[in-house]
């Protein structure tokens, strides 16, 4: 049985999805996350889309030292270059860069020749192998570029030193029966294959990812590229839990093994969900609240009788059941810090952990039993970026027949003001006395709530998302009430506003 390298991208291709912006922190809490989950490959980031971006990669670097770290740049040498800067620390280090390969991207987006772009990769191959001895070269469009010009381009790019091949499925435009012929073409036609482990990354626009990824990998594929929960561009990238469950599930058909161990697979997609604010869709497959949940009542006889009637995973293979009441009211600010620790948290001051720690007094005052995901929304809800709003008081009046009104005393840059209004309901109210302090313009594209954990005390987790001028970002806040946490939602986007861009990598070319 071989194995199958699961390279995880929620950090980069993740990220670009509208809205899933992560700070430093947040990428590191990910990457320990993945890291204890057994992830062979993470791509921390983009090194030179973003200052950001960059410090991110060196503080995975430095917090991850089992898997190997990646990360992407294009086929130019200023993003070769800043890669190879920001991965310096890692223990393992992989650049990962790209050039399109589809007559469309060559002729519309980079104005290049085919010669032009199979010289092109191969300088980049052997720029970054002169940095790094490992080196990723993805064909981005794959899946509408030649079958000849692939291998032409691949064998190339192998002979200059890429010891991995991405086939990526950019638009999501292949079919399954399709992509894994493809996939076995190359393979066999390329005199070189045998040289280089080739992997497969798939986009979910016609709902076919992880389908496209599991065909791949029966073809011969060894790696592919996925990330927690489905995240990323568009609808996203095949998702990390259903390749893995798929092939472990499956292992009659597919002659392969992963080292993930899918135990931390609930645990990681809360996480991702709370910081990114993208939340789960409840049928999602294996990490939606309904995945392993039995309405019917034959299906719930039958799962009495024996759980492999309609059971073919079983709930706490994935980590379900794990979440554990792991703290309360009586908690130490130690036992605090240790558990935020095996969560992944670390603070850079005791200053920060006093903050943390007053914030899990508030809660555990509201609520009896606190549990991780509590814990996860806590530590989430301090996004670490320059806070130009504060919510400092909330008083939310609502009753039959009357309408609703919302006060709100917020801290603007360290000023306090008090603002009120009326709505539609209590957090409509909350909304428009904010907007009309911040006079942001921003259009509210979503408003989600969700509760934490089960129970009626849980805290809500709503994602308020704000779109302005093409910009879109997630904001996220939880509280036992769920007027508060939408209050905080509110702000911490037009925070998220306030605070600064950067490049995407598939914006231009070379
Ligand atoms: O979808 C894509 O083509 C990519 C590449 C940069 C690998 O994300
Ligand atoms: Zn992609």
């Amino acid at each position: 049985m071989s194995q199958l390298i699961i390279f995880d991208t929620t950090m980069r291709d993740g990220e670009q999805s509208p809205g899933a912006s992560m700070n430093k922190d947040e990428k590191v809490r990910i990457g320990k996350a993945l890291e204890k989950m057994k992830v062979d490959v993470i791509e921390a980031g983009f090194a030179a889309a973003s200052p950001g971006d960059f410090e991110s990669i060196v503080a995975v670097t430095q917090a991850v030292r089992e898997s190997t770290i990646c990360s992407l740049a294009r086929a130019v040498d200023g993003d070769i270059d800043r890669a190879a800067e920001a991965l310096k620390a890692a223990e393992r280090a992989r650049i990962h860069t790209f050039i399109a390969t589809s007559p469309i991207h060559m002729e519309h987006k980079l104005r290049m020749t085919p010669d032009q772009v199979v010289e092109r990769a191969v300088y980049a191959v052997k720029r970054a192998r002169n940095q790094v001895a490992d080196v990723e070269f993805s064909c981005e469009d794959a899946g509408r570029s030649d079958i000849d010009f692939l291998c032409r381009v691949i064998e190339a790019a192998i002979d200059a030193g890429a010891s991995t091949i991405n086939i990526p499925d950019t638009v999501g435009y292949a079919i399954p029966e399709e992509f894994g012929n493809n996939i076995k073409t190359l393979i066999e036609r390329i005199p070189n294959s045998d040289k280089a482990i080739f992997s497969v990354h798939c986009h979910n626009d016609l709902g076919l990812a992880v389908a496209n990824s599991l065909a791949a990998v029966a073809n011969g594929a060894r790696q592919v590229e996925c990330t927690i929960n489905g995240l990323g561009e568009r609808a996203g990238n095949a998702s990390l839990e259903e390749v893995v469950m798929g092939v472990r599930t499956r292992s009659d058909l597919f002659d392969v093994h992963t080292n993930i161990d899918t135990q931390i697979i609930v645990p990681t997609s809360r996480m991702v969900s709370s910081i990114t604010g993208f939340p789960v869709q409840p049928n999602k497959a294996i990490v939606g609240a309904n995945a392993f949940a039995h309405e019917a009542g034959i299906h719930q006889d039958g799962v009495l009788k024996h759980r492999e009637t309609y059971e073919i995973m079983k709930a706490e293979d994935v980590g379900w059941g794990a979440n554990k009441m792991v703290m309360g009211k009586h908690s130490g600010r130690a036992a605090f810090r240790a558990r935020l620790e095996e969560l992944g948290v670390t603070f850079d001051s005791d200053q920060d952990l006093n903050v943390a720690f007053a914030r899990f007094k508030e809660l555990a005052d509201k609520k009896h039993e606190i549990f991780d995901e509590d814990l996860q929304a806590l530590v989430s809800e301090a996004r670490t970026i320059d806070n130009k709003y504060e919510l400092v008081t909330l008083e939310a009046h609502s009753q039959t027949g009357e309408t609703p009104k919302a006060k709100l005393t917020l801290s603007v840059e360290g000023k306090e003001t008090t603002v009120e209004s009326e709505g539609s309901g209590p957090v409509d109210a909350a909304f428009k006395a904010v907007e009309g302090l911040a006079k942001s313009n921003a259009n509210v594209q979503l408003y989600s709530v969700n509760s934490i954990t089960s129970g009626t005390d849980s805290q809500g987790e709503v994602t308020v998302r704000l779109e302005k001028a093409g910009r879109i970002v997630n904001g996220v806040g939880s509280d036992t009430d769920i007027v508060v946490a939408s209050a905080k939602a509110y702000i911490n986007a037009l925070n998220l506003l306030e605070s600064g861009d950067k490049a995407h990598p598939q914006t231009d070319g070379v």
